[in-house]
């Protein structure tokens, strides 16, 4: 069975990209067949991913979106798409570029037929052949980020230690709720990572307490955290995997580590749904 994960928060700059890149790549490690959506027009996914110039490529995520808008939803109208030639790879994953023209999308999506649902009919187009998608969302809860929470079975939360992070919270829960109830009732949150965490502060303590005791109930907070660390920097701009820059490093330990807590999971929530029925 495919999962398709958003990994997302408004909040910029949380480790959003990073978490997509790295959990793609351990993934893809253990054997697991990994797509990557880059759903940003920054596409620092892209970039990381070893695409200088996103913007030259004749084919990326907003092109595709366009035509599927152009043809009134009917993505089986789309040449784009039935070419499977969008699709590149790079670090033992396939991904979908973006490029800036996204910020278009997000305004020809507002008078679009069934506008929530254009990324959503894409990756129905090609899901099946992963085990898993992931969709690197923006940091906005736009109608580009609502196509991906539409698209997606969960969502991933990386979160910065930080006090006004537990507060934008409340806006993506309102936002994934009302997904959640409109469009897409089977979407779950699967959990928020904590990235860029030192152990040693105090601070960073006292948010993670104040995290748990206001939404452990709600939702998984993992047991893993991201430390923080120059190599995460250096490996997107160089275009290579942690796995590859430092693979001893405890960057890589952690995101292996996160994907295991996460296989572990998802392994123990699937026992539990079928126990039930
Ligand atoms: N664990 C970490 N330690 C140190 N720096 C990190 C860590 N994780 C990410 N960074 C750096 O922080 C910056 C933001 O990370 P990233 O791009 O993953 O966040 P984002 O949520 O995708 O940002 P945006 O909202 O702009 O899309 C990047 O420069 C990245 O290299
Ligand atoms: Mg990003």
């Amino acid at each position: 069975m495919s999962i398709t994960y958003a990994v997302s928060n408004q909040k910029g700059g949380c480790g959003k990209t990073s978490l997509t890149l790295n959990l793609g790549s351990s993934l893809a490690r253990t054997g697991c067949k990994v797509c990557v959506v880059d759903c940003d027009p920054q596409a620092n996914a892209t970039m990381a991913l070893g695409i200088p110039q996103p913007d030259e490529l004749p084919v990326t995520l907003p092109h595709l979106m366009n035509e599927v808008i152009r043809n009134g939803g009917r993505p089986e109208k789309s040449a784009l798409l039935s070419k499977r030639e969008y699709i590149l790879n790079s670090q033992g994953m396939d991904f979908i570029p973006s490029s800036i023209e996204l910020a278009e999308t997000e305004n020809n999506l507002v008078n679009a037929m069934s506008r929530e649902s254009v990324l959503k009919k894409i990756v129905g187009s090609f899901k099946d052949d992963y085990d898993y998608v992931l969709l690197d969302c923006m940091p906005s809860l736009n109608f580009v980020t609502i196509n991906a929470l539409n698209a997606a079975d969960r969502v991933l939360i990386p979160m910065q230690p930080q006090f006004f992070s537990a507060k934008g919270l409340e806006l993506l829960l309102a936002t994934v709720a009302n997904v959640q109830e409109n469009l897409n009732p089977a979407l779950t949150i699967e959990g928020a990572l904590i990235t860029m965490f030192d152990g040693r502060l105090k601070f960073h303590n006292e948010v993670l307490a104040i995290l748990k005791s206001a939404y452990g109930g709600y939702f998984r907070i993992f047991e893993t955290k991201i430390p923080v660390s120059v190599r995460v920097t250096e490996t997107q701009a160089q275009g290579r995997s942690i796995f590859d820059h430092d693979p001893k490093g405890k960057i890589a330990e952690a995101y292996a580590a996160f994907a295991r807590e996460l296989l572990s999971h998802s392994a123990s929530r699937e026992r539990a749904v079928s126990g039930n029925e």
